[in-house]
């Protein structure tokens, strides 16, 4: 029997979901490790130019997308035209393959906040050590990592309402709480004044085409975009929400967390000489060692930190597993729980392996591709798939939905005013495809590693390409 599709239960509820599932380690693991390998502001000026230009744009146009179908990614491209379906089956596939690794991260987090307040903290120069022994231990981050994701099936399979919905109404403002309380402590150092201006004093001799596609691939990644999640997230929307208002809001609340995020963690990198560059331990490794220095309220706030980053991380991974759930459900007719247990078991093996290669399996990479499956899956998403998704959804906004179908939507039938819409429309039909086109193209052009990659690439799209016909 089929089960009645569900809706939010109120707009609080439903900016927190979507901002619950922007917000999450692209803010605060990835884009404060991003900026700094990437010269810090430099980088933070174009990813924001990236993010109120093409995020913004693609952010209502998946709204619209997924309210106005009520399906979730392949039956909203679906209901459209057959021929587009291929389109929603990659962003399900991208779904995968994020889930494939964002666990593993999200163990880590969890495993910090119980490591902030049982004596990791103790000596400030094990720290460092301690990381790399933990992520390359074969036992101890899959036992952390099977516990973040008893969460994150737990509060899918509850549902929309009562579980992704209730989980970031509470988990989001203690998300901004937890921040603020670190930053007040990081920009109080001394010394705190260098990190604030490696953040917001822009050196552009870093910048090359590669940071161009990091500034795009984070943009993407970090608004959820390109996969089809925001139309997932969409199309449980009641009809009388404002999509451009809301798009809007989601998209500052990501941008702002990024940026406290930053905020809290460089003043306290430069006040304590570590290395902004450090990658993407950076979290990892400078935050505990910064919070080794405080004295006795350094476990507390590590444990605070970690917790924030865990929450965070955890509103994300449930709206990832959320776009194939939600497709079971929709296009295949499943019961909620039987997709949950379904889709868990493909992203437990997936993530078993992602986290495997950074130790016992480090040596032995996917051959051919000469990376492990953690790096395969995070390069493979970020810097391909979500831009190839993204463009994808503009053209077909642009080139295959109808002009005033979207004006409907957008304006709920006319009764609420978007006075924009000219601009959104022809920026995302005819700009904003050619910017994501020529930023992919030079990005993967510079690449190590590209040919392999792209025939992989490539490869992955054949198969959603095939797989889609049997939709038809
Ligand atoms: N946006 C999340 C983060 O920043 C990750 C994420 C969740 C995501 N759902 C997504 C990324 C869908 C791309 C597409 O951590």
């Amino acid at each position: 029997m089929e089960e009645k599709r569900e809706n939010w239960g109120s707009k609080f509820g439903f900016i927190m979901a979507a901002a619950g599932s922007a917000v999450g380690l692209g803010n605060i693991w990835r884009f404060p490790y991003l900026a700094g390998t990437n010269g810090g502001s430099a980088f933070i000026i174009i990813y924001l130019g990236c993010v109120f230009t093409i995020g913004l744009s693609i952010m209502t146009a998946e709204f619209a997308v997924g309210r106005k179908s009520g399906l979730s990614a392949v039956g909203a491209y679906m209901s459209v035209s057959k021929n587009w379906t291929f389109a929603g089956v990659l962003g399900v596939l991208s779904g995968f393959l994020i889930m494939g690794f964002y666990p593993v991260v999200g163990g880590w987090a969890t495993a910090y906040m119980f490591k902030s307040v049982t004596g990791l903290l103790k000596d400030a120069s094990a720290v460092g050590d301690a990381f790399g022994a933990f992520i390359s231990n074969p036992v101890q981050p899959l036992i952390w990592m099977g516990l973040y994701m008893v969460l994150n099936i737990i509060i899918v399979a509850r549902g929309i309402s009562s579980g992704i919905e209730l989980a970031s109404k509470v988990l989001m403002p203690a998300l901004y709480v937890m921040l603020f309380i670190i930053i007040v402590r990081s920009v109080t150092l001394p010394g705190a004044g260098a990190g604030l201006a490696f953040l917001f004093k822009p050196d552009f001799s870093m910048v090359t085409g590669k940071t161009f596609l990091a500034a795009l691939g984070q943009a993407f990644f970090s608004l959820s975009l390109g996969m089809g999640c925001m139309i997932t997230y969409g199309s449980y929307l009641k009809k009388d929400q404002n999509l451009p208002n809301n798009a809007a809001i989601v998209v500052s609340m990501d941008t702002s967390v990024a940026l406290l995020a930053g905020i809290a963690i460089f003043p306290a990198v430069f006040a304590f000489g570590l290395d902004p560059g450090a990658g993407p331990g950076l979290v990892f490794v400078s935050v505990p060692l910064v919070f080794a220095h405080m004295g006795a309220v350094g476990p507390i706030l590590s444990f605070i930190f970690f917790t924030a980053l865990m929450v965070a991380a955890l509103t994300s991974s449930v709206s990832l597993l959320e776009v194939v759930v939600a497709y079971l459900i929709d296009q295949r007719k499943m019961k909620r729980v039987n997709a949950v247990i379904i889709t868990s078991v493909i992203m437990i093996i997936m993530c078993v392996f992602a986290s495997l290669s950074l130790g016992v399996m480090a040596d032995k990479p996917i051959p051919i591709l000469g990376v492990g499956a953690f790096d395969l899956f995070d390069i493979l998403t970020d810097k391909i798939f979500l831009a190839i998704g993204g463009l994808l959804l503009a053209v077909f906004i642009g080139f295959v939905m109808k002009k005033e179908d979207l004006k409907k939507e957008l304006t709920n039938e006319g009764t609420i005013k978007f006075g924009a819409f000219e601009l959104w429309y022809n920026f995302t039909k005819f700009v904003a495809p050619v910017l994501i086109a020529i930023i992919a193209i030079s990005g993967i052009i510079s690449m190590k590693d590209k040919v392999a990659l792209m025939l992989f690439g490539v490869g992955i799209i054949v198969v959603s390409a095939l797989f889609s016909k049997k939709f038809k």
